[in-house]
């Protein structure tokens, strides 16, 4: 199979690369990334010379590059995670998640639709999208698949907008695809834009730890591995025109993992007890910010048999592992680009 992984130089996307690149030696694995500041082609350096790997350096919003290389490569398959993925990004410029996220899908199911035309035998299109598009929880009840969709930020609208696209080119074209709606994930090689990775630069750095509004909000964690390998086992047996929620059952309130993140971090730095705690600074709330997001992870659990394979704390623990031991690759990513959007984002706050 030639198999097209967008956004694959992304957290996840290198994760799932990974997997594929190593399980499948028979596919042909194209790695498809405009490298933006969350790309990074380090994340895969240990399998870059791996024969059925293969790097394109592109832009989805680019019709006519995308058109091209489903001429040049016949793929059977796509995994398409390429997007703008930050929240507090998508608040200060919506039409950039705008292009990416919805324009460039369109992109892609367009070619998939003209080049599958003739046979749709063994094609399939797989949207990687969030359990964001359902908006809201209060303080009880979990998203199942059949949630209405009702999206708060620009993010989880250009999100939902993708999936309503993928979706209607199921029903219009026939267009076999498969789409899974996944919670927060946390790991290696996670963009230090994002809560955990933020948090564990800013501890070893002994800078501030930015907690929006009250610290109340809760998020369903779950560590990228597990992630990936759900996406492995719902590309490969998921049922067509089918959504999957994934999740790990893992609810924190986002005061709770930051203490939590606190204590591995005193530990693993040495540093006397409650020391990391001291940093924790509560700033202005995120406008729009969503209480509480919840998995219900039964379909997936009981159609699929997947299920994490790690707890919460064994992830979190091989998380601040991982970052400690690659301060390059931290030192890398938080350099140029990086700065500026730090310092417009946190410096009137902190
Ligand atoms: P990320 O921001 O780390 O990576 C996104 C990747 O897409 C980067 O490598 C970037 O270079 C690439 N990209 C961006 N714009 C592109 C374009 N126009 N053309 C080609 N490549 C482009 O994101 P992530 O956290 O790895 O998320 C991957 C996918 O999973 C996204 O679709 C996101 O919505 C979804 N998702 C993320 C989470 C999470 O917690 N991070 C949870 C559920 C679902
Ligand atoms: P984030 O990692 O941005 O993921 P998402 O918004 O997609 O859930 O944020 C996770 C939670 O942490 C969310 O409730 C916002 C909060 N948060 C902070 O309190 N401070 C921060 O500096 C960041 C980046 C996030």
């Amino acid at each position: 199979m030639n198999l097209l992984v967008t956004g694959g130089a992304g957290f996840i996307g290198s994760h799932v690369v990974r997997g594929m690149v190593k399980n499948y030696p028979n596919y042909n694995i194209f790695n498809l990334d405009k490298l933006t500041y969350a790309g990074n082609l380090e994340n895969l350096k240990d399998i870059e010379k791996r024969p059925n790997y293969k790097f394109l350096k592109g832009d989805i919003v680019d019709e006519a590059y995308i058109f091209k290389i489903f001429e040049e490569y016949n793929f059977e398959g796509v995994i398409h995670l390429a997007a703008e993925s930050h929240v507090d990004r998508s608040i200060k410029d919506p039409l950039s998640f705008v292009r990416t996220n919805i324009i460039g899908t369109v992109n892609l199911l367009n070619a998939a639709r003209q080049y599958w035309r003739n046979s749709k035998e063994g094609k399939r299109f797989y949207h990687v999208s969030t359990d964001e598009v359902y908006g809201t929880l209060g303080e009880s009840g979990l998203f199942t698949e059949t949630t209405s969709y009702d999206p708060n930020s620009p993010y989880s609208a250009s999100k939902a907008s993708s999936d309503h696209f993928v979706r209607a080119y199921g029903e219009t074209y026939k267009l076999p695809y498969v789409v899974s709606n996944c919670s927060n994930n946390y790991g290696p090689n996670h963009f230090p834009e994002k809560l955990i990775p933020l948090f564990i630069n800013n501890i070893i750095e002994k800078k501030p730890l930015p907690v929006y509004g009250d610290g109340k909000y809760t998020r369903d964690w779950l560590f990228v591995e597990d992630h990936a390998t759900a996406i492995d086992l719902v590309f490969h047996k998921g049922k067509n025109h089918e959504t999957y929620n994934i999740g790990g059952f893992n609810e924190w309130q986002n005061i709770d993992l930051v203490k939590l993140l606190c204590q591995i971090m005193d530990r693993k730095l040495e540093r006397p007890s409650g020391s990391s705690e001291k940093l924790i600074t509560y700033v202005k709330d995120r406008p729009g910010h969503d209480l509480r997001y919840a998995i219900d992870a039964n379909k997936i659990n009981k159609e699929l048999g997947w299920k994490p394979s790690v707890t919460f704390k064994q992830g979190l623990e091989k998380t601040v592992d991982w970052f400690l031991q690659n301060k390059e690759w931290l030192a890398s990513v938080t350099s140029g680009e990086y700065q500026d959007y730090y310092n417009k984002m946190y410096s009137k706050s902190l």
